[in-house]
This record gives structure tokens, C-alpha cells and sequence, in this order.
């Protein structure tokens, strides 16, 4: 099965997708991890991606859509995968459709306000988890795999102002896209803590 995860910055969508692929074996491909370790190594597409991140905006879409084309043919794509992040308008979603098939697209919902407090309080480890600072109780290390957490480069108030707005203009469409394809799940978070969101994809997944 492969899966689009769709939801607003700080919906949970990193969250979510590191237990589903626990328990379903989905592989997690998310666009934004790719971007931050091409940062970090320094490459030409690291370098073009800093400037459109720090900023709050999208990646060209022929970039992006290029590394995820290319992605997916790796022999790790075979028995199915999270997408989390790309698509992130209608125009990758109409390249997707051209290179892959989707399955399902799950869209974590989470009221707007309770976002800026998520992203700023976050705190992440290179090996793909991410915490709260009020759940960590002082600690500054991975409870999965020791590693020291950090703050990203574009968890800052700014930046974040100017996600949601990317978010609101050219993502949020996409929940009509894949409404209309009949492919859409929305989970409601209102307050619910991580595990009960994922409860809540489990039911569906488990259809
Ligand atoms: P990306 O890395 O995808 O960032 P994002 O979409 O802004 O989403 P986040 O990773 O911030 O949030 P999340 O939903 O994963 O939340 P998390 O689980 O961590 O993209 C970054 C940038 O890369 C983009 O701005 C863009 O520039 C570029 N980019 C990426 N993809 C692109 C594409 N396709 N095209 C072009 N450009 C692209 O949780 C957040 C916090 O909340 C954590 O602290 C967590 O512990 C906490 N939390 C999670 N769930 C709950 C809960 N239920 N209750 C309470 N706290 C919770
Ligand atoms: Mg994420």
C-alpha cells in the first residue's frame, strides 16, 4: 500500500509516520528529511533547498518532484511507503499520479492554533525522532537512540508564520484533490496525544 500523509506543519505527520512504519512496515519518505541531510552533506541541491526552507516555501517543484521519482525506484519502495510531505501542491500530486499510484491519502487534522507552540517547542534527533520540550522533562538526548536533539533551522516564529501561510495557499488544496479521487481519510486530533491519533490511523489502516 502507499500512503500520503497530508497535514499542516506540526500536524504530527513525523510523529505518525515513525509508528505506522513500526507496526505496518511502510517505508517513511519524507521530502524534508531528504532536503535537511542534503543541507547537512552540502550538496548543490542542499545548497538551492536552505535558501527556499529558511524561508518558508516550497522547493521548485522539478526538484522535488525529481528526488522523489527517483526515490521510489529504489528496491526499498517495493512493498509500499509513507509519503510525508510531497505532495505539497496540485502540481506534484498530478506528477505523482504520472510515477507512482496512490493508495490513500491520510490527513492529519489539527487546529491551526495549536501549531506555532508544536513547532517551536520541538525538538529532533538525526535518527528521525522528534519530541516536545514540555514531554522531555530536561532531557537533551534520544530516548530511542541516545543521539544529542536540536532545534531545525526553520522551527522559529518567522518561518513558521510563513509555512502555514504555504501551507493554507498551496497544500491544503490537496485535500479536495484526493477527496475527489475518493482516496481521502481525515483523522480529527482535536487534543489527542500521538498515541491516540495513531489509534485513530489504525482503524483506518486496519481496513
Ligand atoms: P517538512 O520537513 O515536511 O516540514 P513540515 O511540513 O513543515 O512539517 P513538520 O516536519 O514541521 O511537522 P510534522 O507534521 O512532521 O510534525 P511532527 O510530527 O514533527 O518540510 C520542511 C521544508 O522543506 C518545507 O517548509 C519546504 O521548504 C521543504 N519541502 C519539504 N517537502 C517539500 C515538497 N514536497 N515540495 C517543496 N518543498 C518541500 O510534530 C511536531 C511537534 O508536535 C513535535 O514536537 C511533536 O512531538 C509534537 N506532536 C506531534 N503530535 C502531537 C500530538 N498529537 N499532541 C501533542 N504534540 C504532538
Ligand atoms: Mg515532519
Amino acid at each position: 500500500m502507499n500512503v500520503v500523509l497530508l497535514g499542516a506543519p506540526g500536524a504530527g505527520k513525523g510523529t505518525q509516520a515513525s509508528r505506522i512504519q513500526e507496526k505496518y512496515k511502510l517505508l517513511h519518505i519524507s521530502t524534508g528529511d531528504i532536503f535537511r541531510a542534503n543541507i547537512k552533506g552540502g550538496t548543490e541541491i542542499g545548497k538551492l533547498a536552505k535558501s527556499y526552507i529558511d524561508a518558508g516555501k516550497l522547493v521548485p517543484d522539478e526538484v522535488t518532484c525529481d528526488i522523489v521519482k527517483d526515490r521510489l525506484t529504489w528496491d526499498d519502495a517495493n512493498c509500499g511507503y509513507m509519503l510525508d510531505g510531497f505532495p505539497r501542491n496540485v502540481f506534484q500530486a498530478e506528477e505523482l499520479d504520472k510515477f507512482a499510484k496512490v493508495d490513500l491519502c491520510l490527513n492529519i487534522a489539527v487546529d491551526e492554533k495549536l501549531l506555532m507552540d508544536r513547532i517551536c517547542g520541538r525538538r529532533v534527533c538525526a535518527c528521525g525522532e522528534s519530541y516536545h520540550v514540555s514531554t522531555l522533562n530536561g532531557a537533551t538526548v534520544c530516548k530511542k537512540c541516545g543521539g544529542e536533539l536540536y532545534q531545525r533551522a526553520d522551527d522559529n516564529p518567522e518561518t513558521v508564520k510563513s509555512r502555514l501561510e504555504t501551507y493554507n495557499t498551496q497544500t491544503a488544496p490537496l485535500i479536495d484533490y484526493y477527496g475527489a479521487q475518493g482516496k481521502l481519510k481525515t483523522v480529527n486530533c482535536g487534543n489527542d496525544s500521538p498515541d491516540e491519533v495513531f489509534a485513530k490511523i489504525c482503524e483506518i489502516l486496519d481496513k
